[in-house]
């Protein structure tokens, strides 16, 4: 049984499969490395930066810059092993296959479970940011949606319980009708929104293209508007001060609440730039994948991390860290009034916000049926779903599935929730991917084709394992020792249990290159997500362990059985 959960499907047959119709290939080729880049901005630069960026700021203060660095170098390795895995499988399926090939089945079927964390149960946290600032910006044009109608239930619910002071939360449970005791509160943009996505990618890869190379160019330019004319001001207005906050305890700093502080945001940091590996996704519709996949997942990647730099540091510096208190719209909220007091800014991030948000769902929502439909080609879920349109070829029936896996929840949850659980899985996946290039054989370099130089880690690791543990002790003499007291509250003792593991884990794969000599990128990769990892609280670990239970349940009843392998 043991050999039979880590059978491997081999590279050649996979290639095989993705250029066969009759295993469900036939999408149409028709992207270029433009169009991927757009489409990895289109799926990065959404409701992270327009929504999660506020309680980011809030957390860990302008010092939160420093954790976009981290995400971002983190990020950029994964790109590379994402690429690795793109140049050499460039079918459509994204981490999964890639696990295929490299971990065997188990883990290729853990990572394509946690990938719907990723893809639908993310959607949904973009859906309640769109509905957010959609509802405020029809507010702006006096048409008003009563809160009932675009909050979701558990939000109220949570709010009234934990106290909330936000006047939508009240007015949505103080004024919903009740009908047999239940109070009739939901989502109602969120749910119309995910229901014309839905439509939108089912009518067609080419028609959802052109609308979204569109929306990027229109949230590219209002980002770029922010940043000049925000960066304008702060300066011109002498609030450069804000960069260095005085924090509760009186005293001025960069990380006003520690580096604590700045790691209590990495669910909203590592969110914002989930978007760059949907890329992999299209690799059957991309006329050249080898070259262009790498590329498009690079290009929009460094685009990204750019503009949360200078975002952070125009939204730090526009408004006191403590301001962001709760604020779900920053970047319309540094125009407001009370702030930089620019009426036009604001109404136009909401327009913008708005478009933004509408570009990541149709990323996601295309991407979820592609890695269905591969995982329905090797067997592990039924036929149905990798049925392709006869006329707009695209996965059907896929796509509708995706649309309820979306909708559904949106009744159901709520927004911090969806948001650290899509993080944790994302991470997750991310972490798998790093270890299976590491696990590949090396390949040549052949023309035209990405190729990950190999860097020899077997002593560059272990120095910088090393050189990092005294650096942290020379300069933070009590970090070490305070990992090991397992006596404070929940979110002290997880904190220090998975540190504990971290560094655990970054000794033994420094012993393990020792004699292995592997690639230093995916080693890399592999750790500085291992470290963002770190920044999970229990209870999303709690909720992560349950899911991936429940598909492990699914995999045995079905999958194992049915796998094409088998
Ligand atoms: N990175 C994507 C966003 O921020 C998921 O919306």
């Amino acid at each position: 049984m043991s050999n039979a959960l880590f059978r491997k499907k081999n590279i050649n047959s996979i290639l095989a499969e993705g250029s066969d119709n009759s295993h469900g290939g036939g999408l149409k080729r028709v992207l270029t490395v433009k169009d991927l880049t757009f489409f990895g901005i289109a799926a990065i630069l959404g409701a992270g930066s327009f929504s999660s960026l506020g309680g980011a700021v809030f957390n860990g203060g302008p010092g939160v810059i420093v954790l976009f660095i981290i995400t971002g170098i983190a990020c950029a390795f994964t790109a590379f092993c994402y690429s690795d895995f793109a140049s050499r499988i460039p079918v459509a399926g994204s981490a999964y296959t890639y696990a295929y090939a490299s971990f065997g089945e188990l883990f290729a079927w853990i990572i394509g479970w946690a990938l719907i964390m990723e893809y639908s149960i993310g959607n949904i946290y973009v859906a309640y940011s769109w509905s957010d600032y959609f509802t405020s910006f029809m507010e702006r044009m006096n048409v008003h949606i009563p809160a009932y109608l675009s909050t979701s239930y558990m939000e109220a619910k949570h709010g009234i319980e934990s106290g909330s002071t936000n006047k939508d939360v009240i007015a949505a449970w103080n004024n919903a009708p009740v009908v047999n005791g239940l109070k009739m509160i939901l989502d109602l943009p969120a749910l119309i929104i995910n229901f014309l996505i839905t439509y939108l990618v089912y009518r067609g890869i080419k028609e959802s293209r052109n609308f979204s190379n569109l929306m990027v160019i229109l949230k590219l330019g209002v980002v770029f508007l922010i940043i000049v004319v925000g960066g304008y001001l702060v300066w011109h207005n002498g609030l450069t001060s804000n960069w260095l906050p005085q924090n509760d305890a009186g005293v001025k700093s960069f990380m006003p609440n520690g580096f604590s502080g700045v790691m209590a945001a990495v669910a909203g940091v590592f969110f914002a730039y989930i978007g760059f590996d949907a890329v992999s996704v299209l690799a059957e519709e991309s006329k050249d994948p080898q070259r262009d996949l790498p590329k498009g997942m690079i290009y929009s990647l460094v685009i990204c991390t750019v503009i949360y730099i200078l975002l952070t540091l125009v939204l730090s510096g526009a408004v006191h860290y403590k301001n962001f208190e709760g604020v779900g719209d920053p970047l319309a909220f540094i125009f407001e009034p009370q702030n930089l007091n620019i009426g036009w800014m604001q109404l136009l991030v909401s327009i913008c916000a708005v478009v933004a948000m509408t570009s990541v769902l149709l990323v996601f929502q295309m991407g979820q049926p592609r890695i269905w439909m591969s995982m329905s080609r090797d067997g592990l879920l039924p036929p149905v779903f990798q049925k392709i349109h006869s006329k707009f070829q695209t996965p059907s029936f896929a796509t509708i599935v995706t649309g309820f896996v979306v909708g559904v929840p949106i009744l159901f949850t709520d927004k911090t929730f969806v948001l650290d659980f899509t993080s944790i899985a994302t991470l997750f996946a991310f972490v798998l991917v790093c270890g299976g290039v590491l696990l590949l054989p090396t390949k040549e370099k052949e023309p035209g084709k990405f190729h990950l130089p190999f860097i020899a880690s077997r002593i560059i690791f272990p120095i910088l394992i090393i050189g990092t543990i005294i650096i942290i002790q020379l300069f933070s003499k009590n970090y070490f020792a305070e990992l090991f007291n397992l006596n404070g509250d929940t979110a002290t003792v997880t904190f220090n249990v998975s540190s504990l593991i971290f560094w655990l884990s970054c000794i033994i794969l420094s012993i393990v290159t020792l004699f292995k000599n592997w690639s230093l990128i995916p080693l890399l990769g592999l750790v500085t997500c291992l470290y963002l990892l770190t920044g999970m609280t229990a209870m999303n670990w709690a909720w992560f362990g349950g899911w991936l239970v429940i598909g492990l349940v699914v995999y045995f009843l079905y999958g194992y059985k049915k796998s094409k392998l088998a």
